[in-house]
């Protein structure tokens, strides 16, 4: 189908590639992070409530650095009227306005927010309208297949969001009652990408520079988001990007160069949060960081109850000297 192009918007997706926002992971630090190795890809930050910032509380999700353009500010909610204020707020720190229609959590979809809009498309277009008139950037919305299995409207319900005037969409090839488990369905993409004229990422599994080239090849989408494989590699997205650039595969990092990216990422939270806090709101991201050395388990076991950064650091040297030196044994 012919593309509906917003130059705005093409200039933003130029990259192919987004970071996917997730709610406690994709802060400030992460974002961070995955700007210093890529310039161009679009970056997203968590959900940010609507209601939330309606009561003008102060976050530090808003917190943006000048480089981190081009990004995306999330709102999730299902009041016209505070999606509507939440867009003009953000409009002051974002480049493009999405909507979260795609959250599977209990506590979101009972309050019709998230992926609960999947069942409701006319409140869906309702929320779109009202973003669009708080702002003069671009609004994009991320969906899911369907909510479940047997009610996949993924086609249609893009369909009337672009017919609402949303101009981006990244769609996650799973359906809410799948949460995040089986495998996403790339090839079910195509069917939208067939049937909206607006630009289409593809979400969902892309964990590797290989399975972006399949995600793209089986959905035909304009790009892909990136989510859960930036853990513990943040040079994922750039790595992508690089390929769809120039057609050349960067390596994944090493072991000592995650040991390095992973004590850059804890040293800047603490500088956001404080160290108590990040140390406690670090213990997450270990596992993903130390994924693949040996007695992974036993180092993550203890980095996960430390409360003292220099010993922290002490295990992050001790994994670093370990690792200089394959033959031996860690932590035995
Ligand atoms: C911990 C976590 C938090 C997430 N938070 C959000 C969110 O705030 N907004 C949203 O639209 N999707 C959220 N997602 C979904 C991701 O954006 C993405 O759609 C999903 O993880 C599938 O992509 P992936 O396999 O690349 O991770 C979250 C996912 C995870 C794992």
């Amino acid at each position: 189908m012919q593309q509906r192009s917003n130059p705005q918007v093409q200039k933003l997706i130029k990259s192919k590639v987004s970071l996917a926002p997730m709610a406690g992971i994709t802060d400030y630090v992460l974002r961070s992070l995955v700007r210093k190795y890529s310039k161009e890809a679009l970056l997203t930050t968590e959900m940010i409530s609507s209601e939330f910032l309606a009561q003008n509380v102060q976050t530090e999700i808003t917190k943006l650095d000048e480089n981190h353009h081009p990004i995306v500010y999330q709102i999730c909610g299902h009041k016209p009227h505070l999606m509507k204020y939440s867009s003009e707020y953000l409009s002051q720190f974002a480049d493009m306005i999405d909507i979260n229609m795609g959250c599977p959590v209990n506590k979101v979809v009972k309050g019709q927010d998230g992926c609960a809009l999947m069942k409701n498309p006319q409140l869906a277009a309702d929320l779109v309208k009202a973003v669009k008139e708080g702002t003069d950037k671009p609004v994009s919305v991320k969906f899911r297949l369907g909510y479940t299995q047997d009610d996949m409207n993924f086609v249609e319900f893009g369909q009337q969001m672009q017919e609402a005037g949303a101009e981006f969409i990244t769609i996650h090839a799973r359906t809410r009652s799948q949460f995040y488990a089986g495998k996403a369905d790339w090839s079910k993409i195509k069917q939208l990408k067939e049937n909206v004229d607006i630009p289409v990422f593809a979400n969902g599994d892309i964990t590797s520079i290989e399975t972006a080239i399949e995600a793209i090849e089986q959905s035909k989408a304009d790009g892909v988001a990136i989510g859960r494989g930036v853990l513990g590699d943040p040079t994922l997205i750039h790595r992508v990007a690089h390929y769809f650039k120039t057609g050349e595969k960067l390596p994944p990092p090493n072991i000592l160069q995650k040991l390095d990216m992973m004590k850059l990422h804890l040293d800047e939270e603490i500088k956001l949060r404080g160290e108590k806090i990040a140390i406690k709101f670090f213990r997450k991201f270990y596992p993903y960081y130390i994924a693949g050395i040996r007695n992974a388990s036993k180092i993550r076991g203890v980095l996960v109850v430390e409360e003292d950064y220099n010993k922290i650091l002490e295990y992050i040297d001790y994994i670093r000297q370990e690792n200089k030196e394959t033959d031996k044994i860690l932590l035995s």
